[in-house]
Formats: C-alpha cells, sequence, structure tokens
C-alpha cells in the first residue's frame, strides 16, 4: 500500500494541509515567505507538497519544486522547521513510524531543490 493511502488517503490529507496551514501561517519564522501568495494558491501549497512526500495521486504538473522555490530565500533551518511541522501533523493523525521514516526520506531527498 503507497504511503498515501497509509496516511488515510484524502480526507487525512485534507486534515493534514489544514494543519499545516495554520502551523506555518501561526508561525512567524515561517509566515513572511507566504506573503504575498493568495489563500487558494497557499492551501494548493500545502496539497502539493503532502501528495509530493506521500507519493499521492494529485500529481503535480505545475513548475518543478527548483524553479517553484528559487529566489524565495528558504534557509535550511526554515525548511528543517516545516519538515518538523509535518512529522508533527502526521504524527497527530496516527501515522506509523515506517511511513514517518519515508517522508524523512523525502524531504531529506528534496531538501536541495527547496532550500536557496
Ligand atoms: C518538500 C517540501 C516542499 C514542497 C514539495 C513544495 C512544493 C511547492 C510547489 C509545488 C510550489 C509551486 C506552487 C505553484 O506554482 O503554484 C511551491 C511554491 C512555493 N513554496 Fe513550496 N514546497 C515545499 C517546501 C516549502 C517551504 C519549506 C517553504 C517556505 C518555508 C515553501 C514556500 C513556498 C512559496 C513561498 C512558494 C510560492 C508560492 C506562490 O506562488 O505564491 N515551500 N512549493
Amino acid at each position: 500500500m503507497d504511503l498515501y493511502t497509509r496516511t488515510g488517503g484524502g480526507p487525512a490529507v485534507a486534515t493534514a494541509v489544514d494543519a499545516l496551514y495554520r502551523l506555518i501561517l501561526g508561525d512567524d519564522r515561517l509566515s513572511g515567505y507566504f506573503a504575498a501568495t493568495d489563500l487558494p494558491r497557499l492551501k494548493g501549497h500545502m496539497v502539493a507538497l503532502l501528495s509530493q512526500v506521500l507519493g499521492g495521486p494529485q500529481d503535480y504538473t505545475g513548475r518543478d519544486l527548483r524553479g517553484a522555490h528559487v529566489g524565495l530565500g528558504i534557509t535550511p533551518a526554515d525548511y528543517d522547521l516545516v519538515g518538523a511541522y509535518l512529522l508533527g501533523v502526521l504524527a497527530g493523525l496516527g501515522v506509523d513510524d515506517e511511513v514517518l521514516g519515508a517522508v524523512r526520506g523525502v524531504l531529506g531527498s528534496v531538501a536541495d531543490d527547496v532550500v536557496s
């Protein structure tokens, strides 16, 4: 079973998107990155992020990761912060350690494309 299904599929991902969005916007170390991003796009970001790390069905066909983040000046520390929030949200949904480990792996492998 893929990670997306094991996390709980669409409903669980929708819950995770909401939680992640609240955590990121509520953290003034992170909210500034999204100051020029409108709400639908912002939620779209969280969906894209989660789908990417879980290998979900909503295949993203927009800008590649590097192109989307180039020039945003995302620091390694802020990247790790988002990763920690994401893992916390997934753990809160009760996903198993194997899924959390796999998500950690994806976060590690795409970091270079997102961090400036
Ligand atoms: C694995 C981690 C991440 C993935 C998969 C991801 C995915 C994406 C994608 C697909 C886009 C393009 C969206 C579009 O063109 O509409 C995007 C844009 C963006 N991302 Fe990320 N992202 C990640 C991490 C982060 C982090 C850590 C930050 C900031 C702390 C961030 C901030 C942004 C911003 C500000 C945009 C531009 C939004 C806009 O168009 O206004 N991303 N991201």
